[in-house]
Parts: structure tokens; sequence; C-alpha cells
């Protein structure tokens, strides 16, 4: 299995902090946050890893991460998304990388305590379809949300006003080839975006999307209220070491 991470976008919810850099390469504790979710793929035994950013800052990720010695990897691939199409769009910048393979996504900004390795693993077992890990969580009009209808997802609406459950939808998923044609389908959404909200509903509405909890923290770090968050439960983690 290979991995993208979605490391794009303006980083709006975070300016000032955000008008001259990436979002994806501000500190979290003492670590760029990219190098979190680079950090989750690779503990997962993925070692075929392509970055997808854009913006005016693209070209520092080559010079922060270069082949990805420091994580072990022999190389790193780059891709670069033109405008602010949303996650869904950059992740159609994966196509020709993935090669047909499965994927494991995983978005720039979320912070993990644990492994997916175990969920990386039940995914090769799919045959096809999706898989998504949740998480329960205080605010989950934040996030893209399921709803439930005897254990089942019946569809996962994104940062809904009043959300159906406390779970949110992170931002790791597992997805097999037919994401790329799912991806091209979509429409933009009110916000103008190619929602991953909705290749999960795709995928859904064919009955291919399982799902699991996550286990340990997880948090996004696109606000400033999530960034403060995840810095101190990288601090705590490390003190507790
Ligand atoms: C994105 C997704 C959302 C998901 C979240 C996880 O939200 O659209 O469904 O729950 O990532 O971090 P955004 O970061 O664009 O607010």
């Amino acid at each position: 299995m290979k991995g993208v991470i979605l490391a794009g976008g303006t980083g709006s919810r975070l300016l000032p902090l955000t008008k001259v850099t990436n979002k994806h390469l501000l500190p979290v504790y003492n670590a760029p946050m990219i190098y979190y979710p680079l950090w989750t793929l690779v503990n997962a035994g993925i070692e075929q890893i392509l970055i997808v950013t854009g913006g005016r800052n693209a070209g520092d990720f080559l010079r922060l991460l270069a082949n990805g010695k420091e994580f072990g990897l022999k190389r790193l691939n780059y891709a670069y998304q033109e405008g602010e199409g949303g996650i869904a769009d950059a992740l159609r910048l994966a196509e020709d990388f993935a090669e047909g393979e499965k994927i494991c996504v995983i978005l720039g900004d979320n912070i993990l305590e644990g492994s997916i390795k175990l969920a990386a693993e039940k995914f090769k077992q799919q045959t096809h379809g999706a898989h998504i890990l949740l998480k329960e969580v205080s605010s989950p009009e934040r996030f893209g949300v399921p709803v439930f209808a005897g254990g089942q997802i019946t569809r996962i609406e994104e940062k809904p006003a009043s959300p159906a459950s406390n779970f949110a939808v992170t931002g790791v998923y597992f997805y097999d080839a037919t994401v790329f044609e799912k991806a091209n389908k979509l429409k933009p959404s009110r916000r103008g975006e190619l929602e991953i909200t909705d290749v999960n509903n795709a995928y859904l509405r064919e009955g291919t999307l399982t799902h699991s909890i996550l286990e340990g923290w997880w948090t996004d770090a696109g606000t400033f209220e999530s960034l403060r968050l995840a810095t101190n439960l990288v601090a705590e983690g490390l003190a507790r070491q």
C-alpha cells in the first residue's frame, strides 16, 4: 500500500501565521506539523509516499524533507496542486503515483497518538472499497460526521450545524483504486471545493465503506484552538516517555 499526504490549502483559519508559510510547516511542539503524518505512515510500514502541496511555499517542503532520509525513506514524491480546489481535488493528483494500488491518505494537519498499522493490515485484506477511522469528539460540528442507523453508517455530513453523532471522521482514509473515478465525478460543494466527505459518501452508496474507531488521542491542527491542543498533547506525550 502506498501513502499520500495532503498538505495544500491556504490555512486561512490560521492567519496571520500562514501569511508567509504553509500551515503544514508550522511547529507542533518540537517538530514541523508535516512530520507527524509522515511518522504515522512510516510507522504503519508504508514507504512509498507522495506529498501533495501547493501555494507559494511548496519549495520549502523539499528543503525541509528532501528524500525523507530522516524518516528512513529512500525517497519522497511530490505533487503540486494548482488553485484551491479542496481535499478531493488534491487527491486526484495521486492517481499516477498510485498505479492501481490501494492507498492510505492522511491529511497533513492530522496528529495521532497511536498507530494505524493494524488498520492498514486489515484494509489489505479488504478486497475492495474504503475504510475510515472515526473518533468520538466534543465538537463534531467542525468535522465530517457519520450518521448511524442500526450500527451502520448511512451518510456522512460535512460540518453539520446539528451533528447526528458525536463522532468525527478523522483525516485518515484507506481507498482502493476506484477512488480516482469517484473523485473525478464530484461536483464542488457550497464552499466551492471537492469534498473528501463526498468521496466517502460515494463508497457508502456502493456499500463498500467500512469503519473502525481510532484508539488513542487524535486531533487536527488547522485552527488556533486545535493547534494549541496538538502542541499540548505532543508535549505531554513526550514528557511521559
Ligand atoms: C477535513 C474534512 C473533514 C474531516 C477533517 C479531519 O476538514 O473535510 O471531513 O473530518 O478534515 O481533520 P477540514 O480540515 O477541511 O476542516
